[in-house]
């Protein structure tokens, strides 16, 4: 898959490993910084990599910040994105099957680059099981519309 990944400076080394390991697994990166540790705003970097997605440009992405949640919040404000912070390995495997989530955010400040490894590796082996699922899914997007 292309995937397009993200982080703040606060997050830049996690994200770093994790293009590696992305790589490592077998998929195309698109990394869209930040590059270095010179402050940067989350909402900024989680606007390139949803756009990336919108546009079809990138199946998937993955965003840290420090905490996971401002880049969360900021990807979800893109139409038509879904974005799940993941914390732990059966969420990122639920936001897939269940939630259909293009995006999955990670805090560097609340787990360990391992830990966020395996999030990442659970969530790219794993797909939408449509189902029951695909009308809540329509549900969310509908909300745009709210
Ligand atoms: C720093 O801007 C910090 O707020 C950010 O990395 C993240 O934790 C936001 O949710």
């Amino acid at each position: 898959m292309k995937i397009a990944l993200g982080s703040d400076h606060l997050a830049l080394a996690m994200k770093d490993e994790l293009v590696r390991y992305v790589e490592s697994l077998g998929h195309e990166v698109a990394d869209c910084g930040c590059y270095n540790m010179e402050p940067v705003d989350y909402p900024d970097i989680a606007a390139l990599v949803a756009g990336r997605i919108k546009n079809g440009e990138a199946e998937r992405g993955i965003l840290v910040c420090g905490t996971g949640i401002g880049m969360a919040m900021a990807a979800n404000k893109i139409r038509g994105i879904r974005a799940a912070q993941c914390h732990d390995v059966y969420s990122a495997e639920r936001a897939a099957k269940s939630n259909n989530a293009h995006i999955i955010t990670l805090g560097a400040r609340v787990v360990g680059v391992e830990l966020a490894k395996c999030i990442v590796r659970a969530w790219l082996e794993s797909c939408f099981s449509g189902g029951q699922s695909q009308k809540k899914i329509e549900k969310i997007m509908m909300l745009e519309q709210a």
